[in-house]
């Protein structure tokens, strides 16, 4: 097993519902180390950079929307294999598809409006925890 760091994102929906602090509850419940955390309110060029893998995709615009509409909490992670480790505590993308006891399954709401983003892959977790964390990339 490798130290890992990932980038979370809970997103407007979970922020607006009050659960910041119930997601943050179950991501140090399953062992994920919180290294650094802000809350903000993503410009629509922030979002944009963000989610430019997307930029073809058809709900482009809609995602760009949806994770501008109100602040944020973005949070560095670390953890033995801290990458699966979050994104199996998310559950599915689609939070009707996701098992029992993850953030999805209990507080997502569509596939759109899915409560948290986690990064995909340790290459990714690098690049993600840049954009908002310059100073916790693993060296
Ligand atoms: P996330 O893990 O943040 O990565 C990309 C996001 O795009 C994803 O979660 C979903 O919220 C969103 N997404 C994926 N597929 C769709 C879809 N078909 N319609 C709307 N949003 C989607």
């Amino acid at each position: 097993m490798a130290v890992e760091r990932t980038l979370s994102i809970i997103k407007p929906d979970a922020v607006e519902q009050n659960n910041i602090g119930n997601i943050l509850a179950m991501i140090q419940g399953a062992g994920l180390e919180i290294l650094g955390m802000r809350m903000l309110h993503l410009s629509r060029a922030q979002a944009e950079g963000f989610y430019e893998v997307h930029k073809d995709r058809p709900f482009f615009g809609e995602l760009v929307e949806f994770m501008t509409r109100g602040p944020v909490v973005v949070s560095a992670l670390q953890a033995d294999d801290a990458v699966v480790r979050y994104r199996t505590l998310m559950g599915s993308t689609n939070p009707a598809e996701a098992a029992d006891a993850t953030i999805r399954k209990a507080y997502g709401t569509d596939i759109g409006e899915n409560a948290c983003h986690g990064s995909d892959s340790v290459e990714n977790g690098r690049i993600e925890v840049a954009y908002f964390f310059p100073e916790y990339v693993l060296k």
